[in-house]
């Protein structure tokens, strides 16, 4: 199937890889798909279907690096309880949060979560999401961490989005206690290893979650499995655990809004990407990322949306856009950067999406808006006049100002 995306005004940053320098080009150009893949970008009509673009602005389709779909069931009193001022950390130690998500996980089917899971990632895709990673850590057994990671991998077959799974086990510690259940992280991971249902572990090292000894001790263990590895350090308190992370290799650290410098140049020696997750902090009424220090130190820095039911349930680009722009002192050119190639890069995706470039995915979204600082100023989903997912077209009318451009 071949079809053309004309007079596009191209913004995008390039390559394969997570950049440091936030640089988005722009031109005016055809955009030429082949099966799914973006073929050339040029000035030549070659006389197949195609999409007027004219006047519409081209992006490269979100990445969301950090989701903890699947899950099920809801905690709309614990927000209430914190709306009231308890805290996340405080819920959680009392057996709350993260634990009751688990006890609905593991009453749920595989069917279940996979319904679950497909309806959170159509509300993303119709907010430009193309690509998003998936974790567990709402089963902590054996059973219920394996079901999830099936259920990821179902899901996977059946949207066109790219998914990415990552092991959660470590979320929350079971009654057992950490060092027990180390001995069932261990088996968790052999058998995730051997069905090849993640990419990478990951690990809550927080307040009320494992430890930094416990933590290093798992990441450690993951990778000598062959596992690439993640972690959430800095979200609640800061315990240095990002500094550790990144010197055992971590392809990212997630949250943050606590880190120190000494972390961020650790970071920055070993090329660590640093997925911020303001929406989570503006859920929980807790501290931003320091985007701006991070940027300045050379790392590059990625943005994810953390949603889930706990701690955060928005799960919009342009929401996430706009409070790093208005809240972190990101620019939009580091923020679209952030959520396309640098996100990309950070799930392991630079080489398939994240940039409008020959050889990757055609997932593009098509923008009916003057300029790209709309998506801060006006954060709705409702600019998008068009998406393009694997080359597959989805049109919003919403958006339409008069006639139909097709
Ligand atoms: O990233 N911090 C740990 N995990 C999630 C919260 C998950 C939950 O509350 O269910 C987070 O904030
Ligand atoms: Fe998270």
């Amino acid at each position: 199937m071949n079809f053309e995306i004309r007079n596009a005004k191209i913004v995008t940053a390039r390559g394969n890889e997570a950049v440091n320098d936030y640089v988005l080009e722009t031109f005016t150009a055809n955009i030429h798909i082949s099966n799914g893949c973006i073929v050339a970008i040029d000035e030549q009509i070659r006389g197949v279907d195609f999409f007027d673009a004219s006047g519409l602005i081209a992006l490269p389709g979100f990445v969301d690096p950090h989701t903890h779909i699947p899950f099920v069931g809801e905690r709309s009193k614990e927000f209430i309880m914190r709306s009231k001022g308890i805290k996340y950390a405080d819920i959680l130690k009392a057996g709350g949060g993260i634990h009751s998500t688990v006890d609905d996980v593991r009453r749920a089917s595989v069917d279940d979560l996979v319904n679950a899971g497909l309806k959170y990632l159509g509300w993303m895709l119709k907010n430009g999401v193309t690509s998003a990673e998936c974790k567990s850590g709402y089963g902590l057994d054996f059973e219920n961490e394996i079901k999830q990671l099936e259920a990821i991998k179902i899901i996977s077959t059946l949207t066109s989005q790219n998914i990415v799974s990552t092991f959660l086990g470590a979320h929350a510690i079971p009654p057992k206690g950490e060092k027990a259940f180390f001995e069932d992280l261990k088996a968790m991971m052999k058998e995730i290893k051997e069905k090849n249902l993640a990419e990478f572990v990951d690990v809550f090292c927080d307040e009320g979650a494992f430890s930094v000894d416990f933590s290093r001790e798992y990441l450690n263990f993951a990778k000598s499995l062959g596992f690439k590895l993640k972690a959430h350090a800095d979200e609640l308190t800061n315990n240095g655990f990002a500094k550790i992370a990144s010197m055992l290799g971590a392809t990212s650290v997630d949250h943050l809004a606590m880190c120190d410098e000494s972390e961020i140049n650790e970071m920055s020696k070993n090329k660590t990407i640093a997925v911020l997750l303001p929406l989570t902090s503006f859920y929980l009424k807790n501290k931003f990322a320091p985007a701006a220090k991070i940027i300045n130190s050379g790392v590059p820095v990625a943005l994810g949306s953390d949603f889930n039911p706990g701690s955060n349930t928005f799960y919009s680009p342009f929401l996430t856009i706009h409070l790093a722009v208005n809240y972190m002192g990101m620019t939009t050119a580091q923020a679209i950067v952030a959520h396309t190639l640098n996100a990309a890069c950070a799930i392991g995706l630079g080489e398939r999406v994240g940039s409008i470039e020959p050889g990757k995915r055609a997932d593009i979204l098509l923008l009916d808006v003057p300029s790209i600082d709309y998506i801060p100023y006006m954060p709705t989903n409702e600019i998008i006049r068009a998406i393009f997912l694997n080359g597959e077209f989805f049109e919003n009318r919403n958006s339409l100002s008069g006639k139909n451009k097709k």
